[in-house]
């Protein structure tokens, strides 16, 4: 017999079907709860509230588990390559090879990006964040690619759409660096693969290609796949519901990006190396930071640290404390603030605060150090966590679509005033 669950409201009794996904993972059916009883639920941050089925990203946040279409984390940012997690999430199964290499030339032949758009890079301030200026630019693709904005594509169309994204986001990123250097920009090459294309439009020069060392080359194919999905983080929510009114996929992926900007999301990794910066400077005393961030009169947080999902540890964390020790070793790179993420770190994880609250470092807590390694500026950070959680982004945005999802709209219990009569003040 399938499993349901009832709630009594009033006296009366309703019946709901559990839902079971693969992994034994519960939920209570409510769809039907306001029609048969007239409530509804309320959930702010929706803590308890599953919004989609979905067979992307499986993640058991009291255990450390992480996996992409059930294939584990740990493997995939030791053995495989971005554009191949890439086609995972996107498509559902691994590549062969054949199909791997037709993607990535697909991918590398849509690179280039319109002429005209350089007029947008020119609009903006020399100081504007890259992630404003990223959210912009992905929601003008749209305008020179109209026919994405069928709610209808086929789905050879829709492949399109994709792919183009995938291509001309590097380019992208890479243009917002050059131009905020008030550098000229350095076009893609057919001859480069997608990271390395990436990081010579950001560190070449335009008559001068650079190689990079294939630690380095190593080390973003890791950043990028551990960032690539999350399930229904808040970016990703956003790119759905976005999503659901049969919005494009540049405007629904921009609105992402607006919502991966905050601190609280992926803005955390900028705000971490700017805190872990702010602690050298003020002594590095990691302790009366932690006092801070224990402090309820005090806004601070210990950014990097907490989860609303994990309460055990951050497998992509510990990827990623590893993968900073190694890298910064291989590059002979000597940062300060590593010493102090460190301390702090250990400091945490012995305050009982920390330990009630089952706060632990996450995957911004390291990876800005990377970052800095590898020569990024600190506001790039979030633009490249969003680089690495483009295909997530629309894998989830593409089986919103499969599934045939309503439109997303939550209700509210509304807290405002009741009926009262306008009185005229002024004349139209
Ligand atoms: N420093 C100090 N206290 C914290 C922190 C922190 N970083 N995170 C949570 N707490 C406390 C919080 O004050 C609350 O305490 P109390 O129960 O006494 O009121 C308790 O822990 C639970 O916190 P919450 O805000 O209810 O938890 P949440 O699930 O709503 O928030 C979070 C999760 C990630 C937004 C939060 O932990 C946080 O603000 N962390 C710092 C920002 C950060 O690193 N964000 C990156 C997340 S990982 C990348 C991504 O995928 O977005």
């Amino acid at each position: 017999m399938s499993e349901t669950a009832s709630i009594i409201l009033n006296g009366s009794s309703y019946e709901f079907p559990v839902v079971t996904g693969t992994e034994n993972e519960k939920a209570v059916d409510i769809s039907k709860l306001r029609d048969q009883s007239g409530y509804i639920t309320l959930d702010p941050g929706f803590k308890n509230t599953g919004a989609a089925k979905s067979a992307i990203t499986f993640l058991d946040g009291e255990t450390g588990i992480l996996r992409y279409r059930g294939y584990p984390i740990e493997q995939l940012a030791e053995k495989s390559t971005f554009l191949e997690v890439a086609y995972l999430l996107i498509y559902g199964d691994l590549p062969t090879k054949a199909v791997l290499e037709q993607f990535r030339t697909d991918i590398k032949s849509q690179m280039m990006i319109h002429e005209d758009m350089k007029n947008f890079f020119a609009g903006f301030p020399s100081k504007s964040h890259p992630m404003g200026q990223l959210s912009c630019l992905v929601g003008a693709l749209s305008a020179f690619y109209p026919e994405s904005l069928d709610p209808n594509p086929t789905p050879e169309e829709e492949d399109k759409t994709i792919i183009n994204l995938l291509a001309k986001m590097p380019t992208i990123v890479s243009w917002i660096q050059k131009k905020s250097l008030g550098h000229p920009v350095v076009y893609p090459k057919t001859n480069l693969g997608y990271i390395d294309n990436f990081l010579n439009m950001i560190f070449g020069e335009v008559n001068q290609d650079k190689t990079f060392d294939p630690v380095v080359i190593d080390a973003m194919h890791k950043l990028l796949i551990l960032h690539a999905d999350h399930e229904q983080n808040c970016s990703t929510s956003t790119v759905r519901i976005v999503g659901s009114s049969n919005a494009n996929l540049y405007a629904s992926v921009s609105a992402g990006i607006n919502a991966l900007w905050g601190p609280l999301h992926g803005g955390a990794n900028q705000a971490v190396i700017e805190m872990l910066e702010a602690i050298k400077n003020d002594g590095g005393d990691a302790e009366k930071y932690l006092a801070k961030a224990k402090d309820k009169n005090d806004p601070f947080r210990l950014m990097g640290f907490g989860h609303r999902v994990y309460k055990n540890f951050d497998p992509r964390a510990k990827i990623i404390k590893k993968a900073c020790d190694d890298i910064l070793e291989k590059l002979g790179v000597n940062d300060p603030v590593l010493d102090i993420a460190k301390k702090l770190e250990e400091a945490a994880l012995n305050d009982q605060y920390f330990i009630d609250r089952k706060l632990y470092p996450n995957v911004d807590f390291y990876s800005g150090i990377i970052y800095r390694a590898l020569g990024f500026n600190s506001e790039m950070f979030t633009v490249l966590f969003a680089l690495g959680r483009l295909p997530g982004w629309i894998a989830q945005w593409k089986e919103m679509r499969e599934n045939k999802e309503p439109i997303g709209r939550p209700r509210q219990v509304y807290t405002g005033q009741t009926e009262r009569n306008y009185v005229e003040i002024t004349q139209r």
